[in-house]
């Protein structure tokens, strides 16, 4: 991985990938921590006299226009935290208005484009679009690490055309995981959530290396359940990858690696329906029901379990936790910590990775809730 850290760039042309999709709640950021993740890396291309265009996304307005996900507002924010007098903004992506923008900007000087995610291109990983982002610039930084599982023109197309480099920030969060992998104290566990086994199954292989015990939550488990003979009704599944989800937990049992699987699910004939929800056991699913978060029973147990642990990886929610009540286990465990040295994402809804802090982590997924 090359890294701004180790790149001496002076007098370019820089577009940086940032993650600024913060919390809003009634028109108040809740939480600057992204704001301030990107600050070192926007300090440097700043002192090194560059010309630095943001790209970022906020909320998801699939490819619309639509105002109430306007990242204007970030200006002002992006102004004060910078010290800056001046931060551009361009409405629109193209490369006229890039280049007249680049040649009315001081060195030193930054434009914010606005929200990406505007561009029906940008989660279709459109190459020509990813092309366009990259003609006017001499270098492409990743600073969104929060955001760069996704495979989307500006975090993954783009790269393609320019000389890319791990923002400062990107890296620290590599260099965090890395000592935390190295230096977990025993007994630890990994909590994986979210809804695909086959984008996560490198990672559990790993984990049951690594790890005490394992949580398997999200429509993750449904396949596991499966693998093990259970009906899980009309739950959302992947055929194909019940054989690997028996290896997985084979490989576990060779490796001391205990897995725990959900024991009660949350269910409702569909995910629109959140008023006809019932609590099952795995062992009698109705056929026309489908699992949306873990029970209460399955919550103890993973209760239980982090109460026993010394440290803990978090990754993706425990059920379709967008969806009330279906967000139920996850808020709920998201208020069981209280170790300091924990690692938490959530998967597939706001996939970070952040150091812990039980009651601000729990603020922030509601107040997520709000802005989506
Ligand atoms: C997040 O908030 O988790 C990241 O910014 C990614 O957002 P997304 O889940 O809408 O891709």
């Amino acid at each position: 991985m090359k890294e701004l850290r180790d790149l001496d760039c002076k007098n370019k042309k820089i577009i940086v990938r940032v993650d600024l999709n913060v919390p809003v709640l009634e028109g108040t950021i809740t939480d600057h921590s992204r704001i301030h993740a990107i600050l070192p890396t926007l300090e440097k291309l700043i002192k090194n006299k560059n010309k630095v265009f943001l790209i970022a996304h906020f909320g998801r307005p699939k490819g619309e226009v639509i105002k109430k996900y306007s990242i204007e507002f970030l200006c002002s924010e992006l102004k004060k935290f910078l010290n800056l007098n001046t931060i551009h903004f361009l409405a629109n992506c193209e490369k006229k208005i890039f280049e007249t923008k680049i040649a009315e900007m001081d060195m030193g000087e930054i434009c914010l484009l606005e929200n990406i995610r505007f561009n029906a291109e940008e989660e279709k990983n459109d190459l020509n679009f990813s092309k366009l982002l990259a003609s006017s610039f001499d270098i492409y930084i990743n600073d969104a690490f929060s955001a760069s599982h996704r495979n989307h023109a500006s975090i993954v197309g783009i790269t393609k055309y320019l000389p890319s480099y791990a923002g400062l920030s990107f890296s620290k969060e590599i260099e965090n995981l890395d000592k935390f992998l190295e230096n977990s104290n025993k007994p630890n566990l990994a909590i994986i959530g979210g809804s695909k086994v086959s984008t996560k199954i490198k990672v559990l292989e790993n984990i049951v290396e690594i790890f005490d015990s394992l949580v398997i939550g999200g429509a993750m488990a449904n396949t596991f359940l499966l693998s093990n003979d259970y009906n899980v009704g009309s739950s959302l599944v992947e055929s194909d990858f019940i054989e690997l989800s028996k290896k997985i937990q084979k490989k576990a049992e060779s490796k001391n690696c205990k897995i725990l699987l959900p024991i009660d699910t949350v269910c409702s004939k569909t995910i629109e329906d959140r008023v006809n929800v019932k609590t099952y056991s795995i062992n009698n699913i109705p056929n026309d029901q489908m699992i949306l978060d873990v029970g209460e029973q399955t919550t103890k147990l993973i209760s239980d379990e982090i109460l026993k642990s010394k440290s803990i990886l978090w990754n993706g929610p425990l059920g379709a936790f967008e969806y009330s009540p279906f967000d139920k286990s996850t808020i709920s465990i998201a208020n069981k910590f209280e170790i300091p040295i924990s690692y938490v994402g959530l998967g597939e809804s706001i996939e970070d990775l952040v150091t812990f802090n039980s009651q601000n982590f729990a603020r922030s997924i509601l107040n997520l809730e709000e802005q989506k």
